[in-house]
């Protein structure tokens, strides 16, 4: 049994927190969990919006139940359809048969391929209309935010947004489901983690979902993950970080990634970030790939503007946890930042080549000079880390002036 919640006069939230897996799509940390948000709409007809991951079927279930009773559920609106929000929908069908399904045409390919559902879909286009009775649902599709069927759906008259993953974060609604209940800063960090792992790859695709979000007045936005917004202020501040996300700009900030076997590499980070705190940079965050998680180094590149890299050389190639960091920056189309590097080898050198080949792919302003030690920093090399560290620093203090 459950206390029903109220999102408002008749939207109900029926979503499960998750505070057992350690990965997400067997990837991503979850030391603070994540929930799988689910919504009712009970007017003269009922829609559920989304369901969770069926490894919480049950619990859902019981949570729908405390708020229809024996009502059946008439509509299941589907915004995304990646298991996290399509598990429990077989089950969901099975309870009620004559649900109708709504999504779109990309909705539809999915829904016969994970489930083998073919009947009773209903095939909505950009805003489309269906009238519940007082509550008026319209659709906008928003595809790639983040897979090609995703789409909003608004409830005109609670000027509601049901966001699917959009504006979403990691982290469990530990009592508070509403903004007002909880301290929505605590969810900052991992909106920005979920964002630029998950989402961050699509930034062309959700500016032009905000471009259509712009049209409409909202007044509470549910997304799937995280807490619902309905404060004015939280409204505009995680709207403009998507914006600002999603157009990869970046605050005054460094980050120092880099790989280190024996500690020698890593004291070129440590002389660069001292340098650069010296001349005014005080967001600094030193990464080494070995122990921070990736998603935590990619947060961070899509925070602050400034990147410098470094790594040893490894088997003639990168340092494979850098490696797959770079490869990690380009996938997610990483633009705007400012760009260093520095590595080091033992008999022969190779990182600091292959650094250079990925700064002039990348697009990134480079900021000099490289450095390249042999074994361990001498008189020279430190002044080419001091150098970098300095240079870095003058170029982001130049460029936040110029902001
Ligand atoms: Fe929360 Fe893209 O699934």
């Amino acid at each position: 049994m459950y206390k029903p919640l109220n999102i408002s006069d008749n939207i109900f939230y029926v979503g499960v927190n998750d505070r057992t897996k350690h990965l997400f799509e067997n990837l991503w940390p979850l030391p603070k969990g994540v929930s799988y948000n689910s919504y009712i709409i009970r007017d003269e007809k009922v829609a559920l919006i989304d369901t969770v991951d069926i490894c919480y079927a049950e619990i859902f279930f019981n949570k729908v139940d405390s708020v229809l009773g024996k009502k059946p559920v008439d509509y299941l609106i589907i915004n995304h359809m990646e298991p996290d929000h399509s598990g429990a929908i077989e089950w969901l069908v099975n309870r009620y048969p004559n649900i109708q399904i709504v999504g779109n045409n990309r909705t539809a390919d999915m829904l016969k391929g994970y489930y083998n559902i073919t009947e009773n879909v209903k095939m909505i286009k950009d805003r489309d209309i269906l009238s519940l009775g007082k509550c008026t649902l319209q659709f906008f599709l928003t595809p790639m935010l983040h897979w090609p069927e995703t789409m909003m759906t608004y409830v005109q008259e609670h000027k509601t947004i049901f966001a699917g993953d959009a504006f979403g974060s990691f982290g469990t609604l530990d009592g508070g489901v509403l903004d007002t209940q909880t301290v929505p800063e605590k969810y900052e960090d991992e909106m920005i983690r979920y964002y630029s792992n998950i989402v961050g790859k699509y930034g062309s695709q959700v500016q032009v979902a905000l471009k259509k979000l712009s049209d409409i007045e909202i007044e509470k936005i549910c997304s799937t993950h995280g807490p619902v917004w309905t404060e004015k202020e939280n409204i505009g501040k995680v709207v403009s970080l998507y914006d600002k996300l999603s157009r990869y700009e970046a605050e005054k900030g460094l980050v120092i990634a880099y790989g280190s076997m024996y500690g020698n590499v890593e004291q070129v980070a440590e002389v660069i970030a001292a340098e650069a705190a010296a001349n005014g940079i005080c967001n600094i965050v030193l990464h080494n790939v070995s122990k921070s998680h990736h998603s935590e180094i990619i947060r961070d590149i899509f925070k602050y503007r400034g990147l410098i890299i470094g790594s040893p050389t490894y088997n003639n190639k990168l340092y494979p946890g850098v490696e797959s960091l770079l490869s990690a920056i380009q996938n997610r189309a990483v633009k705007n930042r400012c760009f260093g590097y520095f590595g080091g080898f033992t008999w022969a050198g190779a990182a600091v080549k292959h650094l250079k080949e990925f700064s002039e792919t990348i697009g990134f302003e480079t900021v000099g000079p490289s450095v390249e030690i042999k074994q361990s920093l001498n008189a020279a090399t430190l002044e080419e880390a001091v150098a970098l560290g300095r240079n870095m620093a003058e170029k982001l203090n130049a460029d936040a002036v110029r902001d």
